[in-house]
């Protein structure tokens, strides 16, 4: 495999009024070009700080990011990021926003038509045409999500970078989503990392599972290679029994790791961290539930 991405034994360690708290231990991944990656782990064991260090967001104290071989330690509009929590600017419109990124993108390089065109097109590629002179105030947190979605995709980055995109959406919203964009990486072939709690959309949409362990000093736990064929059908792959077998591995893993949840340089706060994924590991095969969990997750 020709290594497109590689986060390099990547330590960080940051700053707290207690002294100082390693996140991460030596995360090590080499990820080819048009790899589709999801990391997988229990609330706060690190998986939003590899990203956000892929990102160039953060520094890592140890190792580092390389990139079609040339080191990066900032951001770029060639690692285009979906955060956990949309980050629209309020004052713009959904519109406006993906405008912002664009021009940053495509400034002397679309005209301003063809950028009206492409602006609308990714809107219309996550099902925002209808309000997309509406400001985030204005649209549901699924909707804000979307256009933060349509907004990373439309700067064309060859590495998208997702922290659990669909979590807070609706069942059907979340499978349409996960359908287009499978569909936008066959066709663009970009890189992709994913933070995902949902056991189904990892196996789903990924070639490889990167399941971390608990932290303080979090790491690489276990690698699954997901080698179903692509295209994938979620509906045909409910009843194979290899996607079925893939399925259970992953949920094998975090149960482990739930079991050995308790460190004891844990803040009350992680604890608390904790035990909401703790229901969320249990309600895997309950999706309302996982769902509820998710909504009260994101109104936390
Ligand atoms: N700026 C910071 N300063 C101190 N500690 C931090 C900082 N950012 C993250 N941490 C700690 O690092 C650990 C990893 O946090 P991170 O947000 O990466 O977890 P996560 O796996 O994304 O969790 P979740 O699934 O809940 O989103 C946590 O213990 C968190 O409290
Ligand atoms: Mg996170």
């Amino acid at each position: 495999m020709s290594i497109h991405l590689d986060i390099d034994h990547v330590s960080i360690e940051f700053d707290t009024p207690k002294g100082k708290f390693k996140a991460l231990d030596s995360v090590n991944l080499k990820i080819a070009k048009g790899e589709f990656v999801s990391l997988i782990g229990h609330s706060g064991c690190g998986k939003s700080t590899v990203l956000n260090i892929v990102a160039g967001l953060l520094k890592a104290t140890q190792g580092g990011i390389v990139l079609d071989g040339k080191e990066v330690d900032e951001p770029g509009p060639e690692r285009a990021v979906v955060f956990q929590n949309h980050s629209l600017l309020p004052w713009l419109t959904s519109y406006q926003n993906v405008e912002l990124a664009v021009k940053q993108v495509f400034k002397g390089k679309k005209s301003k038509a063809e950028m009206k065109e492409w602006i609308e097109h990714n809107l219309k590629l996550v099902h925002m045409e209808h309000a997309m002179h509406k400001k985030p105030s204005e649209i549901s947190g699924g909707m804000k999500q979307r256009v933060g979605i349509a907004r990373a995709l439309a700067m064309q980055p060859t590495v998208l970078l997702m922290d659990e995109p669909f979590g807070a959406l609706d069942a059907l919203t979340r499978s349409h989503l996960q359908d287009s964009l499978m569909e936008i990486q066959n066709t663009l072939h970009n890189t992709v990392i994913m933070i995902t709690h949902d056991v189904d959309e990892a196996v789903l949409l990924s070639d490889r599972i990167v399941m971390m362990t608990n932290g303080p000093s979090a790491t690489v736990g276990e690698i699954l290679h997901v080698d179903l064929p692509r295209p994938r059908e979620r509906l045909a792959l409910a009843d194979d029994p290899h996607y079925n077998h893939l399925r259970a591995e992953v949920l094998r893993f975090l149960h482990e790791r739930h079991a050995k949840k308790d460190t004891p340089t844990r803040s009350g706060s992680e604890v608390k961290k904790a035990s909401v994924s703790e229901t969320k590991v249990s309600a895997e095969n309950h999706p309302t539930e996982q769902k509820d969990q998710t909504a009260s997750r994101v109104a936390a």
